[in-house]
């Protein structure tokens, strides 16, 4: 696609003309912030500096952080005081830290406050004043910037991605439906959508440079099109995007249970480029809890989806978000959860204790739960999960499938490693030559809790 540079980073590019300057960029939390980062690492690509691989060797880091649940807030503060020592052999050293976290303007002031030796402290809607705000760090400024005074979608800026096959495609920024428990709807803001002739237009493009396999992200993908007057809904996205010539399978994320229509689980099962895997967070099997969680279904309604995807799909596979430990959670509500998972089957679960978060309406409800208690949910879910994956591994015995081939481990005997459709991967004898490429695989074992195969015949179409 053709792009042209802003104004302040063409002036970016003109001050650094004659440095060599080499950047480093750790990214924190989900696919949205890997993306930001891609971005950034197009501007700053575009600015004339290189990527390092070791912070030691760079003269700018920048973090992008992550503030939705506690740790990783906790991880980031750790890993910027590591860079003091660093920062003082390096004086010339730019330090920025940006994201989720620090568009929450209390919480950035106090980190621009406890560390001077920080220069640029940015929120997730300055994103595209990067170029501005470098310029001014190397002036000499120390800057603060969180809130824009008006959020909007900015297409067209660089964007630098790592290579290989697939690649992640932003079709829709911020999210409406303030779950109690999450910060997401405050630090990202309210729905936009992209123009479809825009993703579009980058997924040709994607196509064109070689990528096969794209991933549409959203905090709600299924509500794609809802603020945009006349806009297309998600389905039709699909059906679209799947007329590109090229490109070989789509996969998106997250689905959210209450936006999930039937149009959605046609598409899925009749557009052959869209693959047969869908995130589909639960959050709780509890519905005392998912109606406390603001979430919008019952778990009757959500089983029923499950059921829809697997009668239309019969290959499909699901995996799911849970929290345990939701304020006023019993033992009995737990239970349910339980009993959720043990129902749904799914490939896999990323469980989570519930974080509070200093704001959200959960963080003031009453009836905490205890450390201990959450502690103990959480094994006795992830347990439970563990068993149900194995359980859901063995009927993967002689299943065969089209893999796009992501990598190999270069051991002895070499093991490469890729995914079906449905997102299970598989391991199998091959080579690093065989990267990118489309074969068949035949799944003959279970080692631990992977699926083991053997490549069948030639490259697929
Ligand atoms: N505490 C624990 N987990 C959370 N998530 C979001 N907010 C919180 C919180 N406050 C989880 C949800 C969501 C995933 C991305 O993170 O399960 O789906
Ligand atoms: Fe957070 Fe709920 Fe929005 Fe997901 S749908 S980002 S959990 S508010």
């Amino acid at each position: 696609m053709k792009r042209f540079l802003s104004e302040p980073l063409q002036r970016l590019q003109y001050e650094l003309a004659d440095r060599d300057l080499g950047y480093f960029v750790e990214t924190f939390g989900c696919q949205m912030n890997v993306r930001d980062s891609e971005i950034i690492a197009g501007m700053l690509e575009s600015a004339g500096m290189h990527a390092v691989s070791m912070k030691e060797d760079a003269d700018l880091i920048l973090f992008n952080t992550c503030c939705v649940r506690d740790h990783a807030e906790k991880r980031l503060l750790g890993n910027i005081g590591a860079l003091r020592q660093l920062k003082e052999r390096k004086p010339g050293l730019v330090l920025a830290v940006c994201g989720c976290m620090m568009q929450q303007q209390a919480v950035a002031e106090r980190l621009f406050k406890r560390f001077p030796f920080v220069n640029l402290v940015f929120g997730t809607h300055m994103l595209d004043r990067l170029p501005e705000l470098l310029l001014a760090a190397y002036a000499g400024e120390r800057v603060c910037a969180v809130s824009a005074e008006e959020i909007h979608v900015t297409e067209g800026l660089p964007s630098h991605r790592p290579g290989g096959a697939s690649a992640f495609v932003n079709i829709m920024y911020g999210c409406n439906n303030f779950c109690t428990y999450c910060i997401v709807p405050f630090v990202r803001g309210p729905e936009r959508s992209r123009m479809p002739e825009a993703v579009e237009a980058e997924v040709a493009s994607l196509a064109g440079e070689g990528y096969t396999e794209i991933t549409l992200l959203g905090q709600n993908v299924n509500s794609y099109g809802q603020d945009m007057e006349a806009g297309i809904g998600f389905p039709a996205l699909l059906a679209r995007l799947s007329r590109i010539d090229g490109l070989r399978r789509i996969r998106f994320m997250t689905s959210h249970p209450k936006d999930l229509s039937d149009e959605l689980i046609q598409a899925i099962a009749t557009l052959p480029k869209v693959c047969h895997h869908v995130h589909l967070p639960v959050q709780s099997g509890s519905n005392r809890i998912l109606k406390r969680m603001n979430r919008g279904y019952t778990r009757e309604k959500y089983l029923e989806i499950v059921r829809k995807l697997h009668e239309a799909v019969p290959d499909i596979e699901l995996t799911t978000d849970i929290i345990v430990g939701f304020p006023g959670e019993t033992e009995e509500d737990f239970l349910d959860t339980m009993a959720l998972v043990e129902e749904a089957g799914y490939a896999a679960a990323y469980t989570f204790k519930y974080s509070p978060r200093q704001g959200t309406a959960a963080a003031k409800m009453a009836q905490q739960v205890s450390e201990a208690d959450k502690r103990d949910r959480l094994k006795r879910l992830n347990d439970l999960q563990a068993k149900k994956t194995r359980e859901n591994n063995e009927k993967y015995i002689g299943f065969n499938g089209r893999v796009l081939i992501e990598g190999c481990d270069d051991k002895e005997q070499p093991v490469a490693f890729g995914k079906f459709s449905n997102f299970k991967m598989v391991y199998f004898p091959g080579n690093r030559d065989l990267v990118g490429s489309y074969r068949t695989v035949t799944v003959t074992e279970i080692r631990k809790n992977s699926l083991f195969g053997r490549l069948e015949g030639a490259e697929t179409e």
